[in-house]
């Protein structure tokens, strides 16, 4: 089913409208009943009948320009437009006519007296809605003849990487500008010029790359001709089938369907059903995918003895054997818990789960971690101890129904982008914003969008400005006393209720430590209280703390305190960073965990467990990274396999991070590129993009989705199968002949997904844990009648300043963040043309901050903390408030973990990346750690480019 021949969605015209009072009407002969407020047209393609369009699309509001719709009704004067005339009790309407033919032709025809006759040549050839709006009307002659002002000589704008503008091609029908308002909210494109002259503009009139455009697509995939198309479509001309998958991006899980020409992606189109995105995306998942096959893909298995030996390519029978005594030799060695393994939240659940299943069953330990260490950790605790699941409560949309919104410590313009058009969407039809951040974020204010309270709280202090809007909610009256007498637990309430209604919680007494006005305090809790329904999204300006999962519990408070869980528009929303976080926690990632958050010193579970994987499992807890580098350090933990990582770059503390990897006898790195963590490695195998393997990503909202092959693995395998041969090398067998086995084996064993199937998620598309006897068909809202632990437990969040606080030493507090045309680390998105957004990382600092050290915008700085010191070019803003600073980590060179510190979440170990204190001084060249790193990873590369082919031995002799 989900892989078809390329034809076009069906296009209903106008969206769809939902009223529960039916209007009935008759077209052409057949009646219909329609919610109220449904056009004509819509109506009429419910009905089969399709009525002529150009300007209309069901993804947008018509606009009723082209005059092609036009219909007949009974008692109506004129001929009015389908797309703008709503159905009505009664009507009875025409749509093909002799007077309608002959109108729309003659409407065809100024059309195409204005275009270019070059079908044939044209990349739209086939794919054309003005060709088949000719063939539809029975265009036959142009009484106008071919010359109007047809714009031939008009420049085409390249200057966007992924898309062209053709002037010569647009009929002026408004779709993209439509797109870029209602789907979008960028509001980057305009008409320009009147009547013949009249074309699109982008900004005043810039190129596409100079303007606001943020290159999401949604112009061009609404654009009804090929005035507006992607490059790849130029240069291969159309795809001949198609596969539905799940972008590898961000958590929000958008799905795409893969346009394809033989084993080559033409084009990735969102998907119209897509659950997650309804036909949206943005730049990464749309345009992004070039790095699959960038030649630096590293696709044959490679092994050393020393991480300063040349890499010797083998097979990959060689290079799992290779591992597997190494492993094996550790372990006989320095004992069985010297060795442990790092999953990814990259790679789909099966993989996942085939790691964690590894480490435990055949390494035998629990010495199995996560990169959610280092983001959503304290998510997982908090939420836990607060609602009883560890995972958001909502549907993304479910923001279509809220109407006051808390976002903190999240960007979502740029790191959950096509969740924030929808939000902003909520937003223009009047919903109320408060954000939370110390950085003026794009939704502060942006295009008719304006916070109603930015809250510029300093970093460190998200706890003491939680508990400070607690107390005005507590002590004001706002508390929904009937939800908590109902759901809450007494006891825990009543003690919460005391603590925060303290006078040291009032916004006035924590103003001093927050920073923000206690007014604005006030003026934000007595909102989100008191405006409806309300909804928290935060994300890793939540997290990355010290007191991370105390913040979390804070937000549970709040939700609960006012009765904000539990249905449509409400909830507590932890947007998720990488495409599989919430995947790769609930496939049992971390150490102290089986899948589905159960304890692993509970003897029932992991009965079950023994029982299935026929091993006898530890019942300690096992090492959390963090704990395996000091270990590492400390010489008791010599081996390490990482699948799809990159610990040297994303984790804390580089040089302690890159001291820890060099302590270890071997490491085995599973990665499409040699990274950073790679260059320390004794083992590499080579991994698998999304677009080779099947399985499953789990986004944000708990969405299963599904992953499909669309090309056949470059590198020979997909990365669940190479877990399956090292596991059987290690003398522990597995076999699975299709990741469709692992998903049966992960509901056997796991209480949330006991529903999931492969065929349930073709069926519906995709599918919301707990999906189970309870919830056969999913969840989408979590907690509606009570909390998954029973009583919502309110949790007592005490503030404790972080030690990390600026000093005369390290006066500014520096944090960290994404943007939109990166991702992560950088290793997909620096090896495609996103590049021409953002090539390089650069700190951001307030113009007092900068005029104070003879700072101006472009300069080199030195950014130094206890931890180390790098070298940015800065970038005076007044985003930032005095006395904090910013960047990005997408690029190694930058090295913005040298600087962030080892120190971390109470709770969980997750890294307090959003606060380290600094300085900031003009500088002149790289810091030490830079030319160091320079000079390693010129030999690494060396080492990689010099490999010796298969055959060809190095090792012998060492
Ligand atoms: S690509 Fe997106 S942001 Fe850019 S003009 Fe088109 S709709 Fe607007
Ligand atoms: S660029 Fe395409 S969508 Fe925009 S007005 Fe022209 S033809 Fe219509
Ligand atoms: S919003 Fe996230 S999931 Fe969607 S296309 Fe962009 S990166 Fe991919
Ligand atoms: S489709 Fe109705 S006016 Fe264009």
């Amino acid at each position: 089913m989900l892989e078809t021949v390329i034809k076009r969605d069906r296009d209903l015209g106008t969206p769809a409208r939902v009223s529960e009072r039916l209007v009935t009407l008759t077209i052409d002969g057949q009646e219909i009943s329609v919610p109220e407020g449904t056009s004509v047209m819509r109506a009429a393609a419910e009905a089969g009948i399709n009525i002529p369009k150009l300007c209309a699309t069901d993804s947008l509001e018509a606009f009723g320009s082209c005059r092609l719709c036009l219909v007949q009704i009974d008692g109506r004067r004129g001929y009015p437009a389908s797309c703008t005339t709503p159905a009505e009790d009664g009507m009875v309407v025409y749509t093909e006519t002799p007077k309608l033919h002959e109108l729309r032709r003659g409407v065809m025809e100024l059309y195409i007296s204005d275009h270019p006759l070059d079908c044939l040549t044209c990349p739209a050839n086939g794919d054309c809605e003005l060709q088949d709006m000719a063939g539809v009307v029975g265009l036959r002659n142009v009484r106008y003849g071919y010359d109007g002002a047809n714009h031939l000589n008009d420049a085409k704008d390249e200057s966007n990487p992924y898309f062209s503008y053709d002037p010569s091609k647009c009929i002026v029908c408004n779709r993209c500008v439509r797109a870029c308002e209602e789907t979008q909210g960028t509001f980057a494109l305009t008409i320009s010029g009147k009547g013949f002259e009249s074309r699109v503009a982008a900004g005043q009139s810039e190129s596409f790359l100079d303007s606001e455009c943020v290159s999401c697509g949604a112009c061009v995939q609404a654009c009804p001709t090929s005035t507006l198309q992607e490059k790849t479509v130029i240069m291969m001309g159309q795809a001949e089938h198609s596969v539905v998958t799940t972008c590898a991006y961000c958590g929000v899980g958008c799905g795409f369907k893969a346009e394809m020409k033989g084993q080559e992606v033409v084009r990735m189109v969102p998907w119209k059903d897509g659950q997650a995105n309804r036909g949206h995306s943005c730049v990464k998942g749309r345009f992004a995918w070039g790095y699959t096959t960038h030649k630096e893909r590293v696709l044959k298995p490679m092994i050393r003895k020393h991480i300063t030996d040349p890499w010797q390519e083998v097979s990959w029978d060689e290079a799992i054997n290779y591992a597997a005594s190494e492993f094996r030799r550790l372990q006989a060695k320095y004992g069985r818990d010297s060795i442990g393994g790092i999953t990814s939240s990259r790679c789909t659940n099966e993989e996942t789960w085939l790691v964690q299943k590894l480490v435990r069953a055949a390494f035998g330990t629990n010495n199995v971690d996560t990169c959610a260490r280092v983001c959503h950790s304290p998510t997982g605790y908090g939420l836990k101890q607060t609602l009883g699941e560890s995972a958001g409560t909502q549907t993304f949309d479910s923001v279509m129904h809220t109407d006051v919104v808390i976002v903190m410590g999240a960007n979502p313009s740029s790191g959950h982008p096509v969740f924030a058009s929808r939000l902003k969407r909520r937003l223009r039809q009047g919903a109320r914003l408060i954000v939370i951040d110390p950085r003026r974020i794009e939704l502060v204010n942006s295009p008719h969008i304006k916070a109603d309270y930015h809250l510029q709280v300093r970093p460190g202090t998200n706890t003491a400005l939680l508990s400070a809007m607690a107390h005005v909610i507590a002590t004001e009256n706002l508390i929904n006393e009937a939800f908590v007498a109902e759901r809450c637990e007494a006891k825990a309430f009543n003690e919460w209720r005391e603590f925060v209604s303290r006078p040291e919680n009032s916004p006035e007494a924590m103003e001093e430590v927050t920073g923000v006005p206690a007014e604005a305090v006030r003026g934000a809790a007595r909102l989100y209280a008191t405006g409806g329904n309300g909804s928290i999204y935060y994300g890793l300006g939540v997290t990355e703390h010290s007191q991370g999962s105390t913040t979390v519990m804070a937000i549970a408070n709040l939700a609960m305190a006012t009765g904000n869980i539990g249905r449509e528009g409400v909830g507590v929303n932890p947007l998720r960073g990488q495409n599989n976080v919430q995947g790769s926690c609930d496939m049992g990632s971390f150490p102290h965990e089986l899948p589905g958050y159960r304890h692993i010193s509970d003897n029932t579970v992991r009965a079950q467990f023994e029982a299935d994987w026929g091993v006898t499992l530890q019942p300690e807890p096992g090492l959390r990274i963090p704990n395996m580098f000091e270990a590492a350090l400390a010489g008791s933990f010599k081996g390490l396999y990482c699948q799809g990582e990159d610990i040297v770059q994303s984790d804390p503390n580089t040089q302690h991070v890159a001291a820890a990897l060099a302590a270890m006898e071997c490491i085995v790195v599973q990665d499409l590129f040699l990274n950073e963590t790679a260059k320390y490695a004794h083992v590499f195998l080579p991994g698998s993009s999304f677009l080779e393997k099947d399985g499953t990503f789990t986004n944000a909202e708990r969405r299963i989705s599904r992953v499909r092959k669309v090309t056949e693995p470059r590198n020979g395998k997909a990365d669940w199968e190479v877990t399956v041969a090292l596991s059987n090398a290690l003398g522990y067998p597995m076999n699975y002949t299709h990741p469709r086995e692992i998903m049966e084996e992960i509901a056997r064993l796991t209480p949330t997904f006991q529903g999931v199937t492969y065929e349930k998620i073709d069926r519906m598309g995709s599918v919301q844990w707990p999906c189970n006897d309870a919830a056969p068909e999913g969840t989408p809202i979590m907690h509606i009648e009570e909390f998954v632990r029973g009583k919502g437990r309110f949790m007592i969040t005490k503030y404790v300043p972080t030690d990390e606080r600026s000093t005369r030493k390290f006066p500014l507090l520096l944090t960290t963040g994404r943007i939109l045309s990166q991702y992560n680390v950088g290793a997909q998105t620096r090896r495609t043309p996103n590049v021409a957004w953002h090539s390089e990382d650069l700190l951001e600092i307030h113009p007092q901050d900068a005029e104070d050290r003879g700072v101006v915008d472009g300069d080199w700085v030195g950014v130094h903390s206890r931890a180390g010191q790098t070298v940015l070019r800065a970038t005076v803003t007044d985003r930032v408030q005095p006395g904090v600073v910013y960047t990005t980590f997408h690029f190694p060179e930058s090295g913005a973990n040298v600087v962030t510190t080892d120190s971390s979440d109470w709770a969980t170990n997750c890294p307090e990346y959003k606060v380290t204190a600094v300085q900031v001084t003009r500088v002149s060249q790289p810091s030490e750690w830079q030319r160091e790193w320079s000079r390693f990873s010129d030999i690494q590369e060396k080492l990689l480019r010099e490999r010796a082919r298969e055959n060809e031995s190095v090792l012998s002799g060492k």
